[in-house]
């Protein structure tokens, strides 16, 4: 079995960014790690991403529906449904092989894989502002969409990624 660290972030569909973006700075001291316009090419689109430390990102939005582009056909399932609310939740693993591990054994299990195997940057789908993790993605018996990563860009310092 592959070992999980820890919740690493969640992830929401939201139909006000803006709004969204603010209560997070604003009310609970968020930062704004990146915001993305509808035609990022990120999974969901339109987005921002929050850090509470010093973590890529601990929530991020994104715009629906209308900018949720379809790379998720299938239906009934949080990732797809596109309304406001829950959209994934993130668990993290160590380190590149425990995550490597975990998608063999999710495969022996026969779950099927939704999204990814995959890097969130430019060397991988293409997001620039992307945090650097391998993800890969697939639902639970109730239809939560589920990301498994490792290796997440962290910030030393203001504005500093590693
Ligand atoms: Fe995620």
């Amino acid at each position: 079995m592959f070992k999980t660290t820890k919740i690493g972030h969640v992830g929401f569909w939201t139909k006000d960014l803006d709004r969204m973006e603010d209560f997070y700075t604003r009310v609970l001291g968020f930062q704004v790690t990146s915001r993305s316009g509808p035609g990022a090419k990120v999974p969901g689109g339109a987005s921002v991403f929050l850090r509470c430390d010093v973590t890529h990102h601990e929530v991020v939005f994104f715009q629906a529906p209308a900018d949720a582009p379809g790379l998720y056909p299938e239906s009934g399932n949080s990732m797809a449904e596109a309304k406001p609310g829950f959209q994934h939740v993130a668990f993290e693993l160590p380190d590149r092989g425990e995550w490597l591990k975990a998608l063999r054994h999710l495969k022996e299990c026969g779950v099927r894989i939704e999204y990814g195997p995959l890097v969130h940057g430019p060397e991988g789908d293409g997001f620039e502002a992307g945090s650097g993790n391998r993800a890969f993605y697939f639902c639970d018996p109730d239809g939560n969409y589920i990301e498994l990563y490792c290796d997440i860009d962290t910030f030393r310092e203001e504005g500093e990624g590693s």
